[in-house]
């Protein structure tokens, strides 16, 4: 793997993967991580725009590498372990990839539920099962799972997604028990409603937030105490807090980045 030195930072020297980094959410972790010092192998399934990502982080001189891979595809993790076996370290997984979807129960097909599940769920399962062997060789192992506040709380329209958020969020606990002997630290962020394209729109489409629903339904009528969405910096935030040398004894938790929409009703 081709490698430039990392900077100095508080993650010099560590190695990370995040899926889902070709754009929103897992391009502003994969960003910050970089920005710390981590070199971050940046895995999603959408080729261009993340050769487009990592080679921008490149030109600000930090040590980002791109692969293609579908958390789906065993192939696919099969080849980012064996990639990362040749570096011989990875100390840091974000389990970010995810398909948003918002098919009324009426409509809901099998095909459609275990697809959600599939990526949803199942992909943060079996990527980190698949870097298991690596991770357990890391001093400092992280995981951190990114599920949704639609993990915890129930939203019309969304049994396939939420079920397979719950998944997540229950995961990382049994994950985090079964992983503590490794000394393996395993977290899980929540974010609320993130100024992305993966948007929670009715009809289940990505657009970005600033319609007139998102306003008069999260923002005038105070669904949102912050009265805004989160920029995605600010998930990747409290996810390098769980990736870092500051979090030691917390494990297994669910962190709800979400502007205050859990605090209220
Ligand atoms: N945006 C929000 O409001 C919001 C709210 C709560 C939780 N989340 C969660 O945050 C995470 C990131 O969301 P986002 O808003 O950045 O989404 P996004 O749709 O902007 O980005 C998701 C990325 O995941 C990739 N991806 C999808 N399926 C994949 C697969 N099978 N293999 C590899 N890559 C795949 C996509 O190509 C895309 O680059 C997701 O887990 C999402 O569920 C987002």
């Amino acid at each position: 793997m081709k490698s430039q030195a990392s900077p100095p930072g508080p993650l010099a020297g560590r190695v990370a993967v995040v899926t889902g980094a070709a754009r929103g959410i897992g391009a502003a972790v994969a960003t910050r991580l970089a920005r710390n010092g981590a070199t971050v192998v940046l895995a999603d399934r959408d080729s261009d725009p993340l050769e487009a990502v990592a080679s921008g982080l490149r030109g600000e001189g930090l040590d980002a590498q791109a692969q293609t891979v579908d958390i789906t595809h065993e192939a696919d993790i099969a080849a980012l372990s064996a990639r990362l076996q040749r570096q011989a370290r990875l100390d840091i997984l974000v389990n970010n990839a995810a398909i948003l979807d918002g098919t009324p129960i009426d409509a809901l097909t099998r095909a459609r539920f275990e697809e959600v599940q599939a990526v949803n769920q199942n992909g943060a399962l079996w990527m980190t099962l698949g870097l298991l062997g690596l991770l357990r060789r890391s001093e400092h192992g992280r995981v951190v799972n990114i599920a949704s506040i639609i993990g915890v709380r129930g939203v019309a329209d969304s049994l396939a997604y939420a079920t397979a958020k719950g998944g997540v969020v229950n995961m990382t606990r049994s994950l985090a028990v079964d992983l503590a002997p490794d000394g393996i630290l395993v977290n899980c962020i929540c974010p609320g409603f993130v100024d992305t394209r993966m948007a929670l729109l009715p009809d289940g489409s990505g657009h970005e937030h600033e319609t007139d629903w998102f306003r008069d339904i999260y923002i005038k009528y105070g669904r949102i105490p912050l009265r805004r969405p989160a920029q995605p910096d600010e998930i990747a935030a409290a996810t390098s807090f769980f990736c870092g040398d500051d979090c030691r004894y917390v494990t297994g938790q669910i962190l709800l980045v979400d502007g205050g929409v859990s605090a209220t009703f």
